[in-house]
Order: structure tokens, then sequence, then C-alpha cells
């Protein structure tokens, strides 16, 4: 079910864009010629406490990796107390795979400078800190433009909101990582815009509470924020009839989903669809089918840490409840990356594993071991050079890091965790070909990297 009306994408003009040299980005003037801040101008016309119980009633879930309820999570916040208080935006985006907070920024930056106000309003934060990858030179440089026309057009700056309709004013700045996948995490994020190293900080308190500087503090992904100005605009009802209901009891996911296909398919890119839709679809209708028309393997979910979906899993709908459906950790940031029958599967978990290895922060034993030894022991098994014990070892580290049997301090362990148990229990007879020592008809060479 492709949306009939771009949400998120509907003023990029290329689409999906094969010259990166002919993009397009849409400034100020062309943004209100659209209609943009028009949401703006209805939001500072409600109470602020209306717009978060809207958001909450949207059921906006996180679109950065954990699905949780943007509405929600502003309910966190203390009272005003006459302080800073801080709307951080989440554009490291290092997740492997993963691409689509990239596309808005690219082209369309008042969309997420929108919503960033909206929010900023609701939840009375007066200082919004934009933290972008670092490798993103050209995204850097974009939003900074857009922040500058922005505060030049009066949006934000001392006269108040949207040129002094509101009193509230909101200060917005742009801060550039150092560039490690760690400082994607909420609190390594923290860290890092205090000029530390971006290790995660244990948990309660939360940056609801005590976030940047010590201070009251959201934090949320770039296309979290891009939804929240087409639901202010357009309300309730119109959002709800985009997405899908749970269909397994849990809560809903309505809106529409950034889904950045990548790996061994026809045409990769950016594709804006309803949540819910079959990854089958995305891939034979978005992406034109499988590249050289060969079988599907496999997929990463949506970033390397939600752990795999196997052959039989091709058809699985893309939306919250993925998880629980599919034994992978979630929808993550729905980018899948896509294998076809030629992969060998204990490559990728090779791959996989020196990432995680290279970017735990080293905090946490069973992390910073841990990631070591899985690379090492895939490692063995990929050179033939391993026994069915190792096996068992592996799978025995993989499962004991993480948030999730209490290990660690932040998610990343669960990410490896995920994506090795995944990979090793959906293609398990390739480990187990290659720890007794026996060739397998794949072609090795597909995907070293
Ligand atoms: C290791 C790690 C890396 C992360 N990287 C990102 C990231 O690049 N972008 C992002 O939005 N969220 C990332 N997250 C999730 C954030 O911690 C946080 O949940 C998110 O920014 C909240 O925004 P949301 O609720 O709007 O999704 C990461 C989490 C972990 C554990
Ligand atoms: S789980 Fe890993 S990355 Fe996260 S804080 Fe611990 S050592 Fe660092």
């Amino acid at each position: 079910m492709p949306l009939n009306e771009p949400v998120l994408t509907k003023r990029i003009p290329t689409w999906p864009w094969s010259d990166p040299k002919g993009r397009h980005i849409v400034g100020y003037d062309e943004f209100v010629s659209t209609g943009g801040y028009r949401a703006l101008d209805k939001a500072l016309s409600m109470q602020p406490q209306e717009i978060v119980q809207l958001v909450k009633d949207a059921n906006l879930r996180g679109r950065g990796g954990a699905g949780f309820s943007a509405g929600l999570k502003w309910t966190f916040l203390p009272p005003v107390d006459g302080g800073r208080r801080y709307l951080c935006i989440n554009c490291d985006e290092a997740e492997p795979g993963t691409f689509k907070d990239r596309l808005l920024v690219d082209f369309d930056p008042h969309q997420v400078l929108e919503g960033i106000a909206i929010a900023c309003f609701a939840c009375q934060l007066d200082t919004a800190y934009f933290f972008i990858r670092g490798e993103y030179h050209h995204q850097a440089k974009v939003m900074l433009k857009a922040i500058e026309e922005a505060y030049a057009k009066g949006v934000f700056g001392k006269q108040g909101l949207l040129q002094g309709k509101s009193k509230f004013a909101v200060e917005c700045h742009l801060h550039r990582s150092a560039g490690a996948y760690i400082c994607g995490e909420e609190t390594g994020l923290l860290e890092a815009i205090e000029g530390k190293r971006g290790w995660p900080r244990i948990k309660p308190p939360f940056p609801a509470v005590k976030g940047l500087f010590g201070r009251p503090t959201i934090i949320n992904n770039v296309e979290t924020l891009a939804a929240v100005a087409p639901i202010v605009e357009h309300g309730l009802a119109w959002w709800k009839q985009l997405g899908c209901e749970s269909g397994i009891g849990g809560a809903p996911s309505y809106g529409p989903k950034l889904m950045g296909v990548s790996g061994h398919v026809t045409r990769p890119g950016v594709y804006e669809c309803d949540l819910g839709i079959p990854l089958s679809t995305l891939v034979n209708t978005h992406c034109l089918g499988m590249r050289h028309g060969k079988k599907f393997k496999g997929a990463i979910a949506g970033g390397v840490s939600m752990g795999i979906l196997g052959p039989d899993q091709f058809d699985a709908p893309m939306d919250f409840d993925i998880g629980r459906r599919c034994d992978v950790l979630g929808l993550g940031t729905a980018c899948p990356t896509v294998f076809d029958e030629d992969t060998d599967m204990v490559a990728v978990a090779r791959n996989i594993a020196r990432f995680f290895k290279n970017e735990s922060c080293g905090q946490c034993t069973p992390c910073r071991e841990g990631a070591g030894w899985i690379y090492k022991l895939i490692s063995r098994i990929e050179n033939y050079d391993a026994t069915s014990k190792d096996l068992d070892l592996l799978l025995e580290i993989a499962t004991s890091m993480g948030l999730t049997p209490g290990t660690t301090i932040c998610g990343l362990a669960d990410g490896n965790n995920f994506a090795i148990r995944t990979i090793v229990s959906k293609y398990r007879s390739e480990f187990e070909a290659r720890v007794k020592r026996v060739s397998i008809p794949v072609t090795l060479a597909s995907s070293r990297g």
C-alpha cells in the first residue's frame, strides 16, 4: 500500500532522486509558498498541552529506532521552572544501511525545522540542538543555511516564534558530531554536545528530567519531528488513515515512514510508504525487484541492530510489531538491506561483528569484551578453523550482552546480540557447514566487506 500523497516528502521534487548534482533544496520562500509553516501558525493558536495530547493520541512512534511514542515521551518533562529546557534533534544516522534522515535534510530542511518549532512550543523548550552526523558535510551546510534563513525570517529568535506571533522564543543551533556510532545513542549524544567523549549515561535519571547540562531535555529523531507538522495541520482522523493497526494486540503503527532500501535490489533508494507495507511489496514494486532476478535470501530488518529477516519472511509487514512477529529486535529505522541467494551469511555476520567491535564504547565489560570475542569466533568459523563448541560459545556470548539481559548501559550491545543470534539461528546450516569443515555452494566473494 504505497501512499497516494507523499506526506513527509511532498516538497521533494525528484523522487527517487537519480542525479545528486541536480538536487533542488527547498528554501524558505518555496516552502512557505507550498503551505510551509502553516502548521506552526495553527499550533501557536493552540495551548501547548493540546499539542502534546494530539501527538500522543496520534501515537507518533519514534522513527529513530526504538518506536517509543513521541507524545508520551513529551509528558515526562517536569513543569517549567524558569531554567533552560532543551530539544535535541538526533540526525546522527550512523546505523549501517540507514540513510533516510539525510534525505529530509538534503531536500526539505524547513519541514524538519517546522516540526522542531512546534515541538519546542508544545513542550516549552527554549533551546534546540540539531545534532548531525560528522560525515554529513553537505547536509550540515544545508541545515545551517536553513536555520539562518529561519532566524532571518523570524521563525526562531528573540522576538518569539513566527515573527513574534507567540512570545515564546526558541534558539536553534547546529552541532556536528565528531563521528562515532555511539553518539547516536541519546545519552551519548548529550555527552557529545556537552563536549565530552560520547559515553552513554546510566538511566535513570532519564533525559526528560535530567538531560543536557543537567536540565530537562527531549531527544527526538529528525523524521519523528518532520511528522509533527502534518499531524497538527491535518488532524488525527487523517493521520490514522495512514499506516496500520497492530493486528496482534500491540500499539498501532500510524503514519507514513521513510524506508531506505539498499543491497541486492534493482533500484535502491528511499521510499515513503504506509507503515505495514510488506517487505516483498517494497522490494518488488518500488525497488523493481531483486537485482538480476535472483531469489530473496534475507534482509536486515531496519539497521543491522535489528537482526535479520530469514528467507521465509519476505512478506513481513514493515510495522512496529515486526519484532514480535518475526523474531527480530524491531522495525528500527525501517531501512532494510536486502540479500540475494548468492550471499554468504557467515561473511555477513563477520562484517556486522566487526562493526560492533569497532563501535563499542568500552564502558561495559560484556559489550567491550563480548564484541571482540564474537568477531574472533565468527572469523574463525568463516575460515573453517572452528569447532561446534565455538558455535555454542558464540551464541552464549551474544545472548548474554545487552539491556535485555540487563548487563549493559545502552542498547548497542542488544543490537550486536540480535544481529548475531538471528543470523546464526536463521542460517545455522551455513555456520555448521563451516565448523564441520565442509564447503558450501555460495559465492564467498559476493558479500565480503
Ligand atoms: C547505539 C545506538 C545508536 C543510535 N543511533 C541513533 C541515530 O543515529 N539516530 C536516532 O534518531 N536514534 C538513534 N538511536 C536511538 C536513540 O537513542 C533515541 O532512542 C532516539 O533518538 C529517540 O528519538 P525518537 O524517539 O524520535 O526515535 C540509537 C540508539 C543506540 C542504542
Ligand atoms: S553497551 Fe557497549 S556501547 Fe553501550 S555503554 Fe556499554 S560498552 Fe558502551
